[in-house]
């Protein structure tokens, strides 16, 4: 059976430790598209052209130790508006989507673009300042040199590029389950996507 998930949301809202959770209680494969986009942005600041870069991209250009920092998230974002990268990305997606024995998929457009038919959708949100709260945590932890005020300038620019693009904008799919994770923690969100898509599944 072709289980797919969608969990799509705005920065740091915690959808990749959702995504990992729901994918390791059912089993699932899981895919963190963001990362397809950090690569491309990634090989854009080493000099690349945004196209031919999302064209060549390569399993191992996913194992960059660099593609979690702030300025490749913001390249990210930014070749992530280019409509011929996101179309040059979308039969992978598509491809692990539907791979025998269930996949999860995180990103921005999966439930509206990448996996319109997928059973379960998912829309995990939180308010700008906790989001910034957490990835500025996450990063310091890494032993990033940041400020918590450019973590939260850099979600909130991210997520107005990210929401008001033209090709396959930030939304959530009519259908989507929303979760707001503000005021939740991580093991009561986590609880919350497991029995929604339990519900969805069986
Ligand atoms: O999920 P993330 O923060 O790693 O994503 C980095 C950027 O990639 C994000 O700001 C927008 C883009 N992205 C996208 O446009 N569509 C996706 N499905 C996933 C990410």
């Amino acid at each position: 059976m072709i289980y797919t998930v969608a969990i799509d949301g705005p920065a740091a809202a915690g959808k990749g430790t959702i995504s990992k959770a729901v994918a390791a209680h059912f089993g699932f494969a899981h895919l963190d598209t963001g990362l397809l986009y950090r690569a491309v942005g990634a090989k854009v600041l080493a000099g690349a052209e945004p196209l031919a870069a999302a064209t060549s991209l390569d399993p191992t250009d996913l194992e960059n130790d660099n593609l979690r920092t702030p300025e490749v998230a913001q390249a990210a974002s930014q070749v992530a508006v280019i409509s011929e990268v996101r179309a040059a990305l979308v039969d992978f997606q598509r491809a692990f989507a539907k791979r025998e024995g269930g996949a999860v998929l995180d990103g921005r457009d999966i439930g509206t673009v990448i996996c319109p038919d997928a059973q379960a959708k998912l829309f995990v949100t939180a308010s700008a300042e906790c989001r910034a709260d957490r990835r500025f945590k996450e990063l310091a932890g890494k032993g990033l040199d940041v400020s918590a005020e450019a973590v939260l300038a850099d979600v909130m620019a991210r997520d107005k590029r990210d929401r008001e693009r033209e090709t396959a904008p930030l939304i959530a799919a009519a259908d989507a389950k929303e979760i707001d994770t503000s005021d939740l923690s991580i093991d009561q969100a986590v609880a919350a996507a497991i029995a929604f898509v339990q519900s969805r599944i069986s």
